[in-house]
């Protein structure tokens, strides 16, 4: 086992966040009902992301034993311990156990890497062969609201016409390039993504892609749709 790692990547993700939940914080309910999170990895940028919002409260969960670990300690050293607990399991076994109180709007920057098999440098991060298997579950886990990592190269425009087909529209989202990193540029895992934008199912450069992180809602308070947007942003074409 060991722990998820790129600086770039989660300090966007942890921007992105906070900038979304601060946008909807109304609409969100986030105050009152908390958030839960697939995949805190060291949990760095959502410790911060919750010292700066004192209304937040985060349930996260990660299978990787050292990246709970980590996240422990980080969590406890930025002193957000009493609103950002951290579990190690699936987030799909444990997120919705009986007893804990309902809540609308979940948080992840999922394992993404598309390859073959889990065979990767990283098998958490593993997302199946198109990258989106873990977005889709999330889509289809029943939540109002989810603010979630989307990369160009893992088939967005499946993963954002199967969120239209579950009633979700995309609220609003921030886009950046990012260089190909230790994950995405392991050999075995470059080529099959190669293989998947020359089909057609995603963007990359010869060393970059473009990750968005998104709100897809399904709450009729959140007005608009800027899903043909965010595909432009990805540079699919639409
Ligand atoms: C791309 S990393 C993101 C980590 C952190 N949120 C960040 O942005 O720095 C994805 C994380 O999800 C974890 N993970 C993978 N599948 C999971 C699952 N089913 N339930 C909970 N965590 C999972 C991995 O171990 C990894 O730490």
């Amino acid at each position: 086992m060991s722990c998820f790692s790129s600086a770039d990547e989660s300090a966007h993700y942890g921007f992105s966040v906070c900038l979304l939940l601060q946008q909807y914080r109304d609409q969100l309910r986030w105050e009152d009902e908390g958030v839960v999170e697939l995949g805190t990895g060291d949990a760095s940028v959502i410790a911060e992301v919750v010292r700066r919002l004192p209304g937040l409260r985060v349930r996260g969960y990660d299978i990787s034993e050292d990246s709970v670990e980590r996240a422990m300690e980080n969590v406890a050293g930025r002193g957000v311990g009493d609103r950002y607990t951290v579990e190690l399991g699936d987030f799909f076994d444990q997120a919705d156990s009986a007893g804990s109180a309902p809540v609308s709007t979940v948080i992840a920057n999922p394992p993404y890497i598309p390859a073959p098999d889990r065979h990767i440098r990283m098998p958490e991060l593993w997302g199946g062969v198109y990258g989106n298997d873990l977005v889709l579950a999330l889509l289809k886990a029943g939540y109002d609201n989810v603010i979630v990592a989307v990369p160009s190269y893992a088939d967005p425009l499946t993963t954002v016409s199967t969120a239209a087909d579950l009633g979700y529209r995309v609220a609003n989202f921030l886009a950046m390039g990012l260089d190909y990193g230790r994950y995405s540029s392991e050999p075995k895992v470059a080529e099959h993504i190669r293989r998947l934008c020359a089909e057609g199912r995603g963007w990359a450069g010869e060393h970059e892609y473009m990750v968005a992180v998104a709100l897809f809602t399904r709450n009729p308070e959140v007005p608009g749709d800027r899903s043909a947007q965010l595909l432009r942003a990805l540079q699919m074409s639409v």
